[in-house]
This record gives C-alpha cells, sequence and structure tokens, in this order.
C-alpha cells in the first residue's frame, strides 16, 4: 500500500529519475601490442570510440526504471506485472495491477536510437502481453496478441527493440485492456531528442480516471449497456496515480516542458494551463515543426501531447494545469475545472530565448494519387449485447484475438494512402493505429487545429475524419479504438504492410 503513495512527491520523483542513469562508461581499450597465440581466434573487438554521452535529462513526475546495462547505447529495463493495492480511497485499499508494483509503471526513458531490451515478468493470474504506444517498432515486439503468443502467468518474454523516433510515448497491457489497464498495468515512455530543445525542467503528467465503487473497487467491467456503449469512464480522476493535486516549486521566467499523456480507457481530457504562457510544441509523434498557442486541448484516450510552459503571467502565483470535466449538477451537466497539478513560482531566473526546436519535416500531406479508404466505425446490439464494429466486421477482444482474422487492407510499405474514418455510433472513437503515424488532411479545420504526426485521431459522432499515413513500418498492425471496450468488443481490425523486398 505504501508503494502507491511513496513517490507523490515530485522532489523524491525527480531524484529517482536523476539518480537512474549509470555513471558514464569508459571505452573498452584493447591491447593490440601482443602476438595472438597462434591457434586462437583473431580478436576482433574493436575499441568504442564513442564518447561517453551525457546522462538523460530527468523527467519529473515519474520514477525511471533502473538502466541495467552498462552500454550507454543500450537500455536495459525489467517490468514486472503483478496485481497490488492502491490507496486512492482513505482507509480503502483498492486491488489494483501494477508493473514493479507502482501506478502508473515507472518511466522508461531512452535515446533516440538507442536499443532498448525489456526483461517482462507476468505474476498476474492472467495472460498478458506489453504493448509500447507509438513506437515503430518490429511486429514481432509490438505487444500484440494476434502475433505474440501472450505471456502466461508466471512467464517471462523479452522485448528488445531500437526506438527510432523522440516522442511521449507509452506502455500498456494489450490483453483484456479494458480491465488490465483500467486496473493500472499502463506506464509512460519518453524518448530523448539527440539534442534536446533546451528547458529548466521536463515534467510528466499521466491522466488516468477509475470507477470507484462505495468499497473503494473497481467493479467488473463490459457489465452494463452504459459502460459498453460510452466506455466505462472513472469517478476518480488520477494524476501520475495521484487523486490529490501535484504541487511542486519553479522559479519564475523559467521554462518547463510538460508531457501529458491520457491513458483513461474512455474519457477524453479536456485541458489548459492557467498562470502561465504556454504552446504546443509536440504531439503523437514528437516535436512539431512549429508550435501553436491553443486556448485548451483535448486530449484523447491513448494521446500525447508535450507543452512547452513559460512561467510568466503577470502576477499569477502559480501555473496550473486544469482539467474542465463534465459533472452531473441537477439535472444538468456542467463542465467543472479540477486543478491536477500546480506548479508554485519560487525566486526568478532570467527569461530564456524563444523555444528553438530541433527543424522538423513533416512527410507530405499531398502526395500524387494516395489510396483512398473509407472505414466506418459503427456498432449496435446482437445477441443482446453491444458489439462494434469496422466496415460491418466486428474483430474479436484482445483478450482472444484470432490470428486466422483476415486483415482489413494489404498495402506496400511507403504507399500513402488516405483513410476517412466515420463515426456512425456513439460519442466518439480516438482512433488508433499500431507501428505507424499519420496526419489528419481533413477537414480542414481539424488539419489546422491538430497538427502533427499522430498515432490516435479522436473521431466524433456523426464526423469524418480523414488521415494520411505513409504506412512506412512493414508488419502486421492491429487498428483500434482506444476506448478498451470498444475496442474488446469488436472494433478492431488488422493491415498488412507488405515490406519493399517481397
Ligand atoms: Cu495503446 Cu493497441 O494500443
Ligand atoms: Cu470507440
Amino acid at each position: 500500500m505504501e508503494k502507491f503513495t511513496r513517490f507523490a512527491s515530485g522532489v523524491l520523483a525527480a531524484l529517482l529519475a536523476a539518480c537512474s542513469d549509470p555513471a558514464p562508461a569508459a571505452p573498452d581499450a584493447t591491447v593490440v601490442d601482443r602476438p595472438a597465440p597462434v591457434d586462437a581466434a583473431p580478436d576482433l573487438t574493436v575499441p568504442d570510440m564513442t564518447p561517453p554521452r551525457a546522462p538523460l535529462p530527468a523527467v519529473v513526475g515519474l520514477p525511471a526504471l533502473r538502466d541495467e546495462d552498462p552500454d550507454p547505447r543500450v537500455v536495459q529495463v525489467s517490468i514486472t506485472a503483478a496485481p497490488g493495492v492502491a490507496t486512492w480511497r482513505a482507509g480503502r485499499e483498492t486491488r489494483v495491477l501494477a508493473y514493479n508494483g507502482v501506478i502508473p509503471g515507472p518511466l522508461l526513458h531512452a535515446r533516440v536510437g538507442d536499443t532498448v531490451r525489456v526483461r517482462f515478468r507476468n505474476e498476474l493470474e492472467e495472460y498478458t502481453t506489453v504493448h509500447w504506444h507509438g513506437l515503430r517498432i518490429s511486429d514481432l515486439m509490438d505487444g500484440s496478441p494476434a502475433i505474440q503468443e501472450p505471456v502466461r502467468p508466471g512467464g517471462e518474454f523479452t522485448y528488445e527493440f531500437v526506438v527510432p523516433d523522440a516522442g511521449t510515448f507509452w506502455y500498456h497491457s494489450h490483453v483484456s485492456t479494458e480491465q488490465q489497464i483500467d486496473r493500472g498495468l499502463y506506464g509512460a515512455i519518453v524518448v530523448h531528442e539527440a539534442e534536446p530543445p533546451a528547458v529548466d525542467r521536463e515534467r510528466l503528467y499521466v491522466l488516468d480516471d477509475v470507477r470507484l465503487d462505495s468499497n473503494g473497487q473497481i467493479g467488473p467491467t463490459l457489465t452494463s449497456g452504459p459502460d459498453v456503449g460510452r466506455g466505462r469512464l472513472g469517478n476518480v480522476l488520477l494524476t501520475n496515480g495521484q487523486t490529490a493535486r501535484l504541487t511542486a516549486t519553479a522559479p519564475r521566467n523559467g521554462v518547463e516542458r510538460w508531457r501529458l499523456l491520457n491513458a483513461a480507457n474512455a474519457r477524453s481530457m479536456r485541458v489548459r494551463v492557467d498562470g502561465a504562457r504556454w504552446k504546443v510544441v509536440g504531439t503523437d509523434g514528437g516535436l512539431l515543426p512549429e508550435p501553436y498557442e491553443p486556448v485548451e486541448i483535448v486530449i484523447a484516450p491513448g494521446q500525447r501531447f508535450d507543452l512547452e510552459v513559460r512561467m510568466e503571467d503577470g502576477e499569477a502565483p502559480a501555473a496550473q494545469l486544469v482539467a474542465m470535466v463534465p459533472v452531473a449538477v441537477g439535472s444538468a451537466v456542467e463542465d467543472r475545472d479540477f486543478i491536477l497539478a500546480e506548479v508554485t513560482f519560487e525566486g526568478e531566473v532570467e527569461p530564456r530565448p524563444a523555444w528553438v526546436a530541433p527543424s522538423v519535416t513533416l512527410p507530405s500531406t499531398s502526395p500524387m494519387g494516395p489510396l483512398a479508404r473509407n472505414w466506418a466505425l459503427s456498432g449496435g446490439v446482437v445477441d443482446g449485447g453491444v458489439e462494434f464494429t469496422i466496415n460491418g466486421r466486428a474483430g474479436v477482444g484482445h483478450g482472444s484475438h484470432d490470428p486466422r482474422a483476415e486483415p482489413v487492407d494489404r498495402v506496400a510499405q511507403g504507399t500513402p494512402v488516405r483513410i476517412t474514418l466515420r463515426s456512425n455510433v456513439s460519442p466518439e472513437h480516438p482512433f488508433h493505429l499500431h507501428g505507424q503515424f499519420f496526419q489528419i488532411v481533413s477537414p480542414a479545420a481539424r488539419a489546422a487545429e491538430e497538427p502533427g504526426l499522430k498515432d490516435t485521431v479522436l473521431v466524433r459522432g456523426n464526423e469524418a475524419v480523414t488521415v494520411l499515413t505513409w504506412y512506412e513500418n512493414p508488419g502486421r498492425w492491429m487498428f483500434h479504438c482506444h476506448i478498451a471496450e470498444h475496442a474488446e468488443r469488436g472494433m478492431m481490425g488488422e493491415v498488412v504492410v507488405i515490406p519493399r523486398s517481397e
């Protein structure tokens, strides 16, 4: 129980994050002026001339996984999924599932181009896999239960991949997601740029909600019509696994990078920052070519936004991360402000120059003759239960994904394809494609409001959104609604991207 509250303080988390990187190792020296014994195999060891690298920037918010490999380009970590308890309601122990005993799971961070090796152990009483949401890695390492035999209780699996893109990503269970993610099996990934933009501090805020019953427990899932139809909304908001407002201090005029991620089953989070000047500088697929200054942002389940936050706003005493959440007031529904996190100003620093991002070029959104696809997101009642479909077909749930299910599409690697997602049912569907990025190309207003590379796009009821992907990563890729209840009830499918060489 202590475990879940131990990391409440951002300061402690910062210390942990800062301590997690081993001291840079000295390059190996190889002795060359000694004749090799005649029968011995030649020693092909090449001295490693790469200079030891600076430690990764600290990310305040979650404890970081310990890097077990001394090689500065390899990050090896151990993650164990196991049942645990959290104390979200005074005097109540909520039965949860957690990675390494904490919710969210610890931060996995690396630098772009690093090799990441995760020694995963399943101590749950059920099967599971780990999916690396947004990482464009091999499908064999993607945690898709259609490809990877799920890890049995007591079993182990080593995930290994090179992280190809810098940005804010996350990891989560990909089996019975509506209950495994809901109960706590999610964590954050930060892949740092080779030369990250200079800021005074980086903070990570992982948003979630859970529904606790009067005993403080998370009930069974997929049991009520509204929970399936809308996806299950919680009655408690969690920020980095905490119910209380997170607090920290920072000097006035400081510049921070805030990384936001929504891990909720179904709740899109409308957020804004008060008391500071802020811009969106990055999204699912990394930094944007141009930052933009919205009034608020909507973070759909699965999505990420990186903000630049300048601690300067007249007389405000603190910068606050505020969520606008609909609550029932009598018979009406009103949006109420919830302050999730507060950074109080203390002291002052010289203002930094304007944000200078590494130059970023996005793939073209107007390629010649792109293929067009229409995917209708629908659903209805079948045999007394709610079923969701894509183009009239229900995919089977994560828990029992049928590896022989026919893919919805086959495309050659590197082919630009416009996919129009039309929502015919339910208020919204945050649509996620594994292993690729895409850009919103229409409606024009959406494309302008939400620039950058995405892996998840919010499609609202009776809306059609067109995205363009270049299918750059070969393999078998799942796509699904990130409302876990919708995915588990059929709103998922697979696309096959045929490698260039075939
Ligand atoms: Cu974060 Cu298949 O999803
Ligand atoms: Cu959906």
